[in-house]
């Protein structure tokens, strides 16, 4: 639907290249409808250069946010996330107000509660954007009525009940949440309390994947005794092949391209997944006792990274272990072109942390995924994916200090061999069908989600 008065959204993502990277997704649905976007960005100076190059229709502003006093230690990253945002309110406010004629809609991200009271302020209509599960905003919007007494981290076993979403154990809470009487815990228990304040929520899913979810919020489920905003699932926007801008093809892919079909097991774990060198050796025995074949990510583990962020593969990795894979693994370091490997025909299972941008990925490629959840929201991503979509299969060592060798072996033989796998793997079909027919112009469930956001702007 293409709209008849001109109009202009602010979109205003969070930190971190996992918010901002839907956000440009999101922003090139609005310019296809019509409608101007400017995203305004608070971090990530470099990322921002680099999308505004491969994006030239799309216009981007830093909003400088003043340093000094912010170079505190944090209990918790999401901590420095919330005082940077809360710190660039002003900048917001300013760059709202140079607007003329003023913008129609500020669309923020989750963290970015602080916002909502600039745009109050200024009377421009506010929404959120949530770059996560539509689940997860189910429980999030829930959080505040149903917070246990105990701290989660003190019941791990004990299991929680949301509407819309299958039982969840303490232990696989956002990490934010583990603590109630941490500053994150008490920070974002103030800040999902204040999402209702929002005009609506635009969703990164699709109706399909999370019908359940979608009817409890509804149906006023989440938010008892307050009207839940309107929810929109638009998605699932995801990152298109090639993002470096060089137009080159990488390495990986030619490699991929010698590989037979669905064969290769590809491992990555997000912008910020790390790993012990412990668990680097176990991960490499596994994927080399499976007999399959593998592109694997692997970054510089935490007691190595104050020398360098390059890994020293040879040092790091088993004796022997990248001569005898040789013929069958290709070992990447620190990033992978993920989108483009996701599509290759060779790819057929991923081992993914459930990032919510990996998850929608790995669906709309149609690889099957082996779920290990490492930080922020992830375990309830993993709960999500394995028991209400079911799209993967689970990792139980993520409950341990260290996955091991056999059960990674395991799990990558259950995904490439098995029955249970091939099953499993019928189903990744029916998600990838369902993820396009969403999308299609003229009646796609989140084409006219869009539409109607759009009407009601
Ligand atoms: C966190 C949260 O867990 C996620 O749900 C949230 O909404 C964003 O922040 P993050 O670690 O950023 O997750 O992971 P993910 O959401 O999966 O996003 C990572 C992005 O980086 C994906 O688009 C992925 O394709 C890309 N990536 C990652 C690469 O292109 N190459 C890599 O090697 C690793």
């Amino acid at each position: 639907m293409a709209i008849e008065k001109h109009k202009t959204v602010v979109l205003y993502p969070s930190l971190g290249v996992g918010h901002l990277n839907p956000m440009v997704e999101l922003a090139k649905v609005f310019l296809s409808r019509g409608v101007a976007v400017i995203i305004a960005v608070v971090d990530s100076p470099d990322a921002m250069a680099r999308l505004a190059t491969t994006n030239p229709d799309i216009t981007f502003r830093h909003l400088p946010v003043p340093l000094t006093g912010r170079d505190q230690q944090y209990s918790h990253p999401i901590m420095r996330t919330i005082d940077v945002l809360r710190a660039a309110s002003p900048a917001l406010r300013g760059f709202l107000r140079g607007q003329v004629p003023a913008v129609d809609a500020l669309v923020v991200d989750m963290f970015c509660t602080d916002a909502l009271d600039v745009a109050a302020e200024l009377g421009v209509p506010a929404y959120f954007f949530f770059t996560s599960a539509l689940a997860d905003l189910a429980v999030m919007l829930h959080l505040p009525y149903n917070f246990p007494a105990a701290s989660l981290k003190d019941v791990p076993e004990a299991v929680l009940r949301f509407p819309g979403v299958p039982p969840i154990r303490a232990m696989d809470m956002a990490t934010t949440v583990q603590d109630r009487e941490s500053d994150i815990a008490r920070a974002r228990l103030r800040q999902c309390a204040r999402m209702p304040e929002a005009r609506g929520f635009l969703v990164n899913t699709f109706d399909w994947l999370e019908a359940r979810a979608l009817k409890a919020l509804r149906c006023g489920l989440c938010t008892p005794g307050r009207p839940t905003p309107p929810v929109y699932c638009i998605g699932p926007l995801v990152l298109p092949g090639n993002t470096d801008g060089s137009g080159e093809r990488h390495a990986c892919l030619e490699w991929l391209d010698t590989q037979p079909s669905r064969s290769v097991v590809f491992l990555s774990f997000g912008s910020m997944g790390i790993f012990s060198e412990a668990q680097l050796r176990e991960i490499a025995s596994g994927l080399e006792n499976s007999g399959h074949m593998f592109l694997w990510v692997v970054r510089n583990p935490p007691e190595h990274q104050s020398k360098s962020i390059e890994p020293d593969m040879e040092a790091l990795l088993p004796e022997g272990f990248l001569e005898r894979t040789r013929e069958r693994g290709y070992v990447m370091k620190n990033w992978a072109p993920q989108m483009e490997v996701l599509q290759h025909d060779a790819v057929g299972a991923f081992v993914t942390h459930c990032g919510w941008n990996s998850a929608l990925e790995g669906i709309v490629s149609g690889v099957l995924m082996i779920c290990w959840p490492l930080y922020s929201e992830q375990r309830m991503n993993k709960v999500h994916m394995v028991e209400e979509m079911k799209v993967g299969v689970v990792m139980e060592g993520y409950e341990e200090e260290l996955v091991k060798a056999e059960e990674l072996e395991a799990k990558v033989r259950l995904v490439m061999e098995s029955e249970e796998g091939n099953k499993l793997r019928e189903r990744l079909v029916v998600a990838k069908e369902m993820a396009v027919d969403a999308l299609k112009e003229g009646g796609g469930s989140s084409d006219v989600a869009f539409d109607q956001f759009l009407r009601g702007l």
